[in-house]
């Protein structure tokens, strides 16, 4: 307290000083003359250069853009999810409102005229319809899914965007039905189960050089909140144990200040935008990475060429890449709710996370990640190196805990191999030797939970 009262004095006193001093000094002040009491700007003191609200406008505009792209931007990947897999058929037959709430998709409330709102109040619309849900397609409000229609009103394909597996809704109307949250895991989203009902999947089994029989029961091994973004570079469908290969669909919030993304550091936020909307959802646009060509780790995307991804016509990501990135760093990671934590057991919590458990050493606040090169290798942590040994940076990125209480269904680590938080916390006391007593456990958690 003293301390800083101190220094706010001593501040004020120095900006005091400036102000008397020249003219130059005043200049490099620029905005901050505001906090002064400092005589009326004259025109040729103005507080900003005309560049400032430049900036201000430029980043509104990066909002906005980013936001409709991250929502609704499909890339023209319906040429494969629709043209070539077909899945709008399957959806126009087989994909009532009940099943597609089912595997996970969501409804965004807020794309639902008022007639429908009150109709599905009053039970008045048939969610057991394929039709209903074709209806809800048109109005824009499947979170992730966009539907291609005919002049007719038929279906003419899907495309899918990044809000699929990166945003969710707050339920405020019923379960699956509410207001968007964008960048939330939606840990409810089965992928595997929705891709395989497509009627063709043949593209998937030429791919990895498998029947079709072995593609459905790969999709079918990841179960809800896990996609596996790296099988079509590696052909790794299993791990050496039989579980499946996939991993959890992370947050997208969060991230500004962080270095390296993906469970496994691939690269830097936009890197990994390009690898998915690219290689991953099969938007049309170029994608480029020569470490993906290595044939002894990647030997699918050496044999594809998906390292080296070039589109058919028009390249429709590559543009959009910007306002992507700014969106997504524009994502704060969101408060835990109201007592939904103990105070005093987070400040405990707190003093063990940066002092006995040495878990700041890597999870170095307020960024919860390393600032720098934020990987480790496997041994570091004390797990096995499958994952790690799918990316070309072979080790593991400290994951950014903010937010961490909106993703714990499915469990923590990338494969969700940790079911709860406590299973966390005694892998760590266990790997790092740390002796804490049950309370300090508890403690952390709370910590953790409160961030
Ligand atoms: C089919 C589901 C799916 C879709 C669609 C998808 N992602 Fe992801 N995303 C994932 C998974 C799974 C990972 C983790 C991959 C890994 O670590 O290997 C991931 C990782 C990320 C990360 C890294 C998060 C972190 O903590 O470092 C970002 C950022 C991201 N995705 C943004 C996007 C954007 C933007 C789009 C649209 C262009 C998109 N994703 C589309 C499933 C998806
Ligand atoms: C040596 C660096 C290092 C230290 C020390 C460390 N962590 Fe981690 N932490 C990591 C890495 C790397 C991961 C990612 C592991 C993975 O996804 O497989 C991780 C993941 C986690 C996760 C999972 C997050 C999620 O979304 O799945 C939690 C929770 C966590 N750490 C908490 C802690 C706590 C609490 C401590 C102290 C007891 C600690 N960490 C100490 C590097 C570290």
């Amino acid at each position: 307290m003293k301390f800083s009262s101190v220094g706010r004095l001593s501040l004020l006193a120095l900006l005091g000083a400036g102000a008397c001093s020249s003219d130059h000094a005043a200049r490099d002040r620029g905005g901050d003359a505001r906090m002064m009491a400092a005589p009326e700007p004259t025109p040729k003191r103005a507080r900003a250069s005309a560049y400032d609200p430049q900036i201000i406008d430029h980043a509104r505009a990066m909002l906005a853009e980013g936001r409709e792209t991250f929502r609704r931007d499909t890339f023209g990947d319906e040429a494969f999810w629709g043209d070539t897999l077909n899945l709008h058929r399957s959806i126009e037959s087989a994909v009532s409102p009940k099943i597609a709430l089912a595997v996970g998709l969501k409804v965004d409330s807020e794309a639902l005229p008022d007639e429908l709102v009150s109709k599905i109040k009053k039970n008045e619309v048939n969610m057991d319809d394929p039709a209903t849900t074709v209806a809800l397609l048109k109005l824009n409000a499947v979170v992730g899914v966009q539907g291609f229609f005919e002049e007719s009103g038929k279906m003419k394909s899907v495309g899918i965007t990044c809000a699929l597996c990166h945003s969710t809704v707050d339920d405020s109307f019923s379960p699956g039905i509410g207001r968007r949250l964008d960048g939330w895991a939606n840990r409810d989203l089965d992928v595997g189960k929705i891709v395989s009902l497509a009627p063709n999947l043949d593209p998937f089994a030429k791919l990895l050089g498998v029947d079709v029989a072995t593609v459905k029961k790969v999709l079918l091994s990841w179960g809800p909140g896990k996609y596996d973004a790296e099988l079509d570079k590696d052909g790794k469908a299993f791990r050496p144990d039989g579980k499946p290969a996939a991993t959890l669909l992370p947050p997208a919030f969060g991230l500004a200040g962080v270095n390296l993304h993906t469970y496994t550091g691939f690269g830097s936020v936009t890197y990994w935008n390009s690898y998915v909307a690219n290689t991953q959802m099969h938007g049309s646009g170029v994608f480029f990475d020569a470490r993906l060509k290595e044939a002894d780790q990647f030997p699918v995307a050496a044999k594809s060429g998906s390292w080296n991804s070039r589109p058919k016509e028009k390249d429709r990501v590559t543009p959009k890449l910007a306002a992507l990135h700014f969106y997504q760093l524009s994502l704060p990671a969101p408060e835990p709710p109201a007592g939904s934590f103990d105070k005093s057991a987070f400040q405990r919590g707190q003093t063990l996370f940066e002092g006995k458990a040495k878990c700041a050493t890597c999870h170095v606040p307020p960024l919860f990640t390393d600032p720098g090169n934020n990987l480790h290798s496997p041994a570091e942590i004390g797990i096995d190196d499958f994952q790690a040994e799918r990316s070309p940076t072979k080790a593991y990125r400290t994951t950014p805990l903010r937010g961490l209480w909106s993703h714990q269904k499915g469990g923590f680590y990338h494969d969700g191999r940790f079911p709860k938080l406590d299973d966390v916390i005694n892998h760590y006391n266990d790997h790092f030797k740390l002796q804490l007593s049950d309370a300090e456990k508890k403690d952390l958690i709370q910590f953790l939970m409160g961030l």
